[in-house]
C-alpha cells in the first residue's frame, strides 16, 4: 500500500529577493505566478515584500482540501482589506463562522435560477440600448461599456431602483470608488490604511455618499406593503427570515446590498471584456460563435455556454482567494501549521495541462458536452464560500454575448494580446479590451416583451 510521506518543512520558496518577486507580480502577475510554479512545483511559498509569506496551492487535490476543510478552520482574509472596510462588518464576503452561514442562507434563495430567469429580457434590453449608442468607425473600451450594462442590471435586479436621480448618484460614487480602488499608488495607500482598520479620507467620503443613497432606498422599500410579491432582491432580503424567525437589520441589508453592488458588476463586466479580447484574437472561435448564434440549435445555446465556461477558465478575473488556517492542514504533502495563510491560485488551477490540454489556447469547444471540473475550473471559488452570484454572472454573460456578437462586427485597433494586469483584486485586460466598431445590425424585435418580472414596480 502506498504511503503519503509527510515532511515537516514548509513548501519551497524562491531564492529571489522578495522585492524582485513583488515587482514582477505587480507588473506581470500571471507570468510571475507561472514562473514560480515552474521553478518550485505545485505547492510553494509566495513571498511579497512587506507581507507575510503565504502558501500557494493550485493542484485539484489541494484545492479540494481547502474548499472542503471545516468552515471554522478556514476564515477568509478579506476582512482586512479596504474592500472589507467598504463592504462593512455584516457583509457575507467578510463574515466567518455561523454568522456567515446565516447570511448565505438568507441571500442564496434570491439567486436561484427560477428567480433570475425572468430578468433575461431586461438584460437583453440594457445590452441593446448600450449597443445603440455606438457608431461604426468608433473605437471603444469594452470594459467600460460592459460596466454600464452590468451596473444597470444590478440596480434593477438587486435594488429594484426606479428613482433616476438616485441611480445617477449611486453610479457616480461607484465609478469614483472603482477608479480609486484600481489606481496603483492611491490603492496601495488605501491597502496600507486598511491593514490598520481605516479608510483613507476620500474613500470614507465616498462610502458616506454611497450609504446615503442605499439607506434612502432601504427606507423607501420598508414603506411598501407588497414586498412579498416583488421580485427585486432587496424586497426578497427584507422578507427573508432565518431559522429563529428573525429578519435582516438595516445595517445587514446595507452591507449585503453594497456587497452585491460592488462585487457583482465589475467582475462580470471584466469577464465580458476578456471575452471580446480573446474571441477577437481567436477568429475560428469567433466565427463558430457567430455561426451558432445565427443557425445553431436553440440559438447556439450549447456553444454560448461553452464560450462562457472557456472565458471564465482562461481569464478568471479573481486570480487568488486567501484563507487563514486555524488548524493544521496537509497540502501537497506538507503539514501547514495553524496561523499560516493559504491562497488558492485560481489562475494556475484553471491552466493545468493535465486538466485542460493546451491550457493557454482559448478553445470553447473543449466544453462542448463536457461540464467544467469541480476542482480544476474554479473561477467562482468553491465550498462554503463559492460565489453566490455565479448563476447570475453566467446568465448575464450569456445574454450580453448573444446580443453583442449577433449584432456587432468588431475589429482590433491593435492585434497584440492585452496582457492581464491587476486592478485591485481582479485581473483585467491591460487596455480594457479596445475594439473598433465596424458594423452594427438593427436591433431585433424582442421575442418576449422587454419588461421586468411581474410586480417589480
Ligand atoms: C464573472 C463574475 C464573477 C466572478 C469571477 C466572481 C468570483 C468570485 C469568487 C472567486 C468568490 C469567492 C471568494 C472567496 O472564496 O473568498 C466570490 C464570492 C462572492 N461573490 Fe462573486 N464573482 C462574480 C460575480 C458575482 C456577482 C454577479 C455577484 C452578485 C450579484 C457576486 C457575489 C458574490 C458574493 C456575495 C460572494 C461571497 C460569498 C461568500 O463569501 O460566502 N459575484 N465571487
Amino acid at each position: 500500500m502506498g504511503t503519503i510521506r509527510l515532511v515537516s518543512t514548509m513548501p519551497p520558496r524562491s531564492h529571489l529577493p522578495a522585492a524582485l518577486i513583488t515587482t514582477r507580480f505587480l507588473v506581470r502577475p500571471t507570468t510571475a505566478m507561472q514562473a514560480l510554479q515552474r521553478e518550485l512545483g505545485d505547492t510553494f511559498m509566495f513571498n511579497l515584500a512587506g507581507v507575510s509569506p503565504t502558501v500557494m496551492v493550485s493542484h485539484p487535490d489541494d484545492v479540494k482540501t481547502v474548499f472542503t476543510a471545516p468552515h471554522e478552520d478556514m476564515p477568509t482574509v478579506s476582512s482586512s482589506s479596504s474592500l472589507g472596510l467598504l463592504l462593512g462588518p455584516d457583509s457575507v464576503l467578510i463574515l466567518n463562522g455561523p454568522k456567515h452561514l446565516r447570511e448565505r442562507r438568507l441571500i442564496s434563495p434570491s439567486f436561484r435560477g427560477e428567480r433570475l430567469r425572468p430578468w433575461g429580457p431586461l438584460i437583453d434590453d440594457l445590452t441593446h440600448s448600450q449597443i445603440d449608442r455606438w457608431q461604426p468607425g468608433q473605437e471603444i473600451t469594452l470594459q467600460e461599456e460592459m460596466q454600464a450594462i452590468t451596473f444597470d442590471t444590478i440596480l434593477a435586479i438587486v435594488f429594484g431602483m426606479k428613482d433616476a436621480a438616485r441611480q445617477d448618484a449611486l453610479r457616480e460614487v461607484v465609478v469614483d470608488l472603482t477608479k480609486r480602488a484600481t489606481s496603483g499608488p492611491r490603492s496601495m495607500l488605501d491597502l496600507v490604511l486598511a491593514a490598520r482598520g481605516r479608510l483613507a479620507g476620500p474613500m470614507e467620503r465616498l462610502r458616506k455618499a454611497m450609504d446615503e443613497v442605499v439607506y434612502a432606498e432601504i427606507a423607501d422599500h420598508r414603506g411598501h406593503s407588497d414586498l412579498e410579491s416583488r421580485s427585486d432582491m432587496m424586497s426578497m432580503l427584507m422578507v427573508a427570515r432565518d431559522e429563529d424567525g428573525s429578519a435582516m437589520t438595516d445595517q445587514e441589508l446595507r452591507d449585503e446590498l453594497v456587497t452585491l453592488l460592488l462585487v457583482g458588476h465589475e467582475t462580470t463586466a471584466t469577464s465580458l471584456a476578456w471575452g471580446a479580447e480573446r474571441l477577437l484574437r481567436t477568429p475560428d472561435a469567433l466565427q463558430r460563435l457567430k455561426h451558432e448564434l445565427a443557425e445553431g440549435e436553440d440559438g447556439g445555446a450549447a456553444y454560448v455556454d461553452a464560450t462562457v465556461n472557456e472565458i471564465l477558465r482562461d481569464r478568471p478575473v479573481v486570480p487568488l482567494i486567501g484563507r487563514e488556517l486555524r488548524a493544521p492542514l496537509t497540502l501537497g504533502g506538507y503539514e501547514i501549521p495553524a496561523g499560516q495563510t493559504v491562497n488558492v491560485n485560481i489562475w494556475l488551477a484553471n491552466h493545468r495541462a493535465d486538466t485542460y490540454p493546451e491550457p493557454f489556447r482559448f478553445h470553447p469547444d473543449r466544453f462542448l458536452g463536457k461540464r467544467p471540473e469541480t476542482y480544476g475550473w474554479i473561477p467562482f471559488g468553491g465550498g462554503i464560500r463559492r460565489c453566490l452570484g455565479a448563476s447570475f454572472a453566467e446568465m448575464e454573460m450569456r445574454h450580453v454575448i448573444r446580443a453583442l456578437y449577433s449584432r456587432v462586427e468588431m475589429s482590433l485597433p491593435d492585434p497584440s494580446p492585452e496582457r492581464p494586469v491587476l486592478r485591485a483584486v481582479t485581473l483585467a485586460p491591460q487596455h480594457g479590451a479596445r475594439v473598433r466598431i465596424e458594423a452594427i445590425k438593427e436591433r431585433p424585435e424582442p421575442v418576449v416583451e422587454a419588461a421586468e418580472p411581474a410586480a417589480a414596480a
